[in-house]
């Protein structure tokens, strides 16, 4: 049997209208725009209104990566939503962008590894395309940190925004598309960047709200010491992998957390800065959806063309850390371009309808009989 490729075919971006700048939190903190902009290199970032959620904000990423791919929502087989801030804590979010999107046949979860998510999720989709023989996958980083900041710690609230991006996977039998993956952990740094609460060790009660275990706890300095660390060695870990060397590597996405820890990388790599994807000025720290959205804009801008090598990196709360390295391919030539978007009117239909017979068998059968 020949070798199946995972090839990016399709991204798209979604981020909240709203921009919250470093001057419109010096009035909410002790902060400065001077501090903010030289400890980070972050100017704003995006809050999701009202009416938004980490769900809406992945589905609506998911749309524009399918159009791109021009594939129909139904025939997708797999949805991985990575998330830290996920619309409930069960069902997965993953579940409800499936229902939005009518993506009748695909399994859907979320997978949980912070701002590392994405690659994780990334190598998860390939190697399944590669090895379990499904065909079309749907890779979504999405996130509302507006949501679980506390916005009266200076450490934190600088940081963080909320966005998401997608890919969509397409099996070929063409070289391409995802070639190698890393992943890595280690659970005793986790205490460095958590959100303690709501769990089960300290499930949502009067006293954890009032002792702040709802929000994300960070040890800044430690993150950092790690970050600039770890960056490195997955990169180069990832290239080598493939036998290539960073000669051969046209642009490298990293998570988008500070541009700091990002220069810090691309020196102990000795790799040109100007071949280093940064919008972390524009979306500050969008965890798992930095890479993606990143991504989107990289094309936008001409900076990633069908054959180019380029290796996405990230590293978060786990601790986890972790690359991978593609080859750019861009979407499979088509016959007839589809508009995905149409049917996501189906796909609310479809709910209403599949809601509207759970309750008439409800009714009929006697809601809470089980027999
Ligand atoms: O996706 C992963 C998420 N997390 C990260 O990526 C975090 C990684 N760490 C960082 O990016 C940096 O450590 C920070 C940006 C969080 C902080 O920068 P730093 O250069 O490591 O600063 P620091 O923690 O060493 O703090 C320096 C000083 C402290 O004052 P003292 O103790 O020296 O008097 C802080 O209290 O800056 C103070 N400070 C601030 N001052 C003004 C901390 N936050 C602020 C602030 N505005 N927002």
């Amino acid at each position: 049997m020949s070798p199946r490729y995972a090839h990016i075919t399709g991204w798209g971006m979604a981020v909240p209208e709203k921009r919250l700048t470093n001057e419109d939190l010096e009035k909410m903190v002790d902060t400065s725009d001077e501090w903010i902009v030289s400890r980070t290199g972050i100017r704003e970032r995006r809050i999701a209104s009202a009416d938004q959620s980490t769900a809406t904000l992945a589905a609506e990423a998911a749309m524009r990566a399918l159009g791109v791919a021009n594939l129909h929502p139904a025939d997708l087989d797999l949805i991985i939503v990575s998330t830290s801030s996920p619309e409930h804590i069960f069902p997965a979010t993953a579940c409800l962008v499936q229902d939005q999107i009518g993506a009748v046949k695909a399994g859907a979860f979320d997978l949980l590894a912070a701002c590392t998510g994405f690659i994780f999720a990334l190598n998860l989709a390939a190697n399944m395309i590669k090895t379990d023989g499904i065909s079309n996958a749907l890779v979504i980083g999405s996130e509302t940190l507006s949501r679980i900041v506390n916005w009266k710690d200076r450490n934190t609230c600088i940081l963080f925004g909320d966005g998401a991006g997608a890919f969509v996977l397409q099996a070929s039998d063409e070289p391409g598309g995802i070639y190698t993956g890393v992943m890595r952990s280690d659970g005793s740094g986790g205490d460095l960047l958590s959100l303690p609460g709501g769990g089960s060790k300290y499930p949502t009660c009067l006293q954890s709200v009032y002792d702040g275990l709802h929000y994300i706890h960070m040890n800044g300095r430690e993150v950092f010491r790690f970050a600039t660390r770890v960056m490195t060695d997955a990169t180069q870990e990832a290239v080598a992998a493939a036998n290539l060397t960073m000669d051969d590597i046209q642009l490298i996405i990293p998570h988008q957390a500070n541009r700091r820890i990002i220069e810090a990388a691309a020196r102990g790599l000795d790799f040109p800065m100007d071949k280093v994807m940064i919008n972390v000025d524009r979306y500050g720290n969008t965890s798992t959806a930095s890479i993606p959205i990143a991504t989107c804009e990289a094309i936008e801008q001409g900076r990633l063309k069908a054959g180019d090598w380029t290796v996405f990196v990230g590293f978060g709360a786990g601790l986890t850390w972790g690359a991978t390295l593609a080859r750019w391919s861009g979407p499979f030539p088509v016959r007839r371009k589809l508009k995905p978007r149409r049917y996501r009117w189906l796909a609310r239909l479809r709910s209403i309808l599949a809601r509207l017979r759970r309750h008439l068998e409800g009714l009929i059968w006697g809601r809470g009989k089980t027999a």
